[in-house]
């Protein structure tokens, strides 16, 4: 297996390291735009192998896609991150001319490479890789939902003082602070319904918490986060090359499930070597599906300055 991540920054450096740690390639190739900076974040995390002992070979480049060549699954993380008081969205401009660049460089050298995207606006950027690229839709993945999924099971951890481990939840709809839809309703502490274990007003308490938490660590950190978000990269990319059919909340290009079309966003998909194997076209609530298409609505939206920009 080989692994490709584009973007060294804090996501990309991160993921990288974590799938180093955990062997899920013989050889990780880092690549960024920033002249000798893939170079150093790849040395810095092999020079922990010999202290996390790990085998695997990661390697730094300056926009040498060649050294990508040949790779299973290519990780793009490249574009800005929030500053505090942007929302993703704002990131549209710049970051679909990077991830078009991007995908297009990938795809020269790596042409069944499955990609997973994790740039801001998730949905869109996952969407005109989807468009642009001609890649048949198992094989364009965004992240934002095991993300968001994990920041759900952190909060429900807090209110309940239980390990997160113990915990499940997940996070359908888009990857934005206002489109994102926590399902308290499906939430368990060891099968337990959360809803069951804590009163109304906590159980809303989480799912607010939920859908701002990127925005509270990016006022804190002054930058947006990059621990969780690389971590559930690599939570993803192992699913796809250790063939897990791990069931997952990601942004998958919708073809009528969830009563939608011509939109790629959050729903539980089974991860494995093909990439997004299925999609698990789960019965919503009612009220649930009416989230569920709001938040589909203003993806759409997103989608549009797209079209409104020239890019696709
Ligand atoms: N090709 C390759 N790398 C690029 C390009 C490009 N065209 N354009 C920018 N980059 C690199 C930058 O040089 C930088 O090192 O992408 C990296 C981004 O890293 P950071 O600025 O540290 O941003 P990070 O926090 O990693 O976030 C990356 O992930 O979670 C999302 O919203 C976040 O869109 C953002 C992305």
């Amino acid at each position: 297996m080989k692994i490709s991540v584009i973007g060294a920054g804090n996501v990309g450096a991160t993921c990288a390291n974590v799938m180093a740690q955990n062997e899920l390639a013989s050889e990780i190739v880092l690549l960024d735009i920033k002249e000798g900076f893939a170079e150093g974040k790849a040395m810095d995390i092999m020079q922990t192998a010999a202290l996390l002992n790990f085998n695997t070979r990661v390697i730094g480049v300056t926009s040498d896609y060649a050294k990508t060549a040949n790779s299973d699954v290519v990780v793009i993380t490249s574009g800005l991150p929030r500053k505090p008081g942007m929302t993703r969205e704002d990131l549209i401009g710049t970051n679909a001319g990077i991830v078009n660049e991007v995908a297009g460089n990938i795809l020269k050298y790596s042409p069944n490479a499955i990609l997973v995207i994790i740039s801001n606006p998730m949905d869109t950027m996952t969407y005109l890789t989807f468009k642009k690229s001609g890649l048949p839709k198992n094989k364009v993945i965004g992240m934002g939902g095991i993300l968001d999924s994990s920041r759900f099971k952190y909060n429900m951890s807090q209110a309940l003082q239980v390990p997160a481990t113990d915990l499940e939840g997940t996070v359908i709809g888009g990857h934005g602070d206002t489109t994102m839809i926590p399902l308290a309703r499906l939430a368990t502490y060891n099968g337990v319904p959360i809803t069951s274990l804590l009163p109304k007003d906590a159980v809303d308490k989480i799912v607010t918490d939920t859908m701002v938490g990127g925005a509270t660590l990016t006022k804190l950190l002054g930058t947006s986060a990059w621990i969780a978000p690389g971590a559930a990269g690599a939570a993803l990319v192992q699913a796809i090359v250790r063939d897990e059919k791990k069931i997952f909340p990601c942004c998958a290009c919708l073809d009528g499930e969830y009563q939608q079309n011509d939109i790629c966003i959050g729903v539980p998909v089974v991860i494995g070597k093909n990439g997004i194997e299925k999609i698990v076209d789960y019965a919503l609530t009612s009220e649930e599906q009416a989230a569920f298409n709001k938040s589909a609505d203003a993806v759409r939206n997103m989608n549009n300055v797209l079209k409104d920009l020239q890019i696709i």
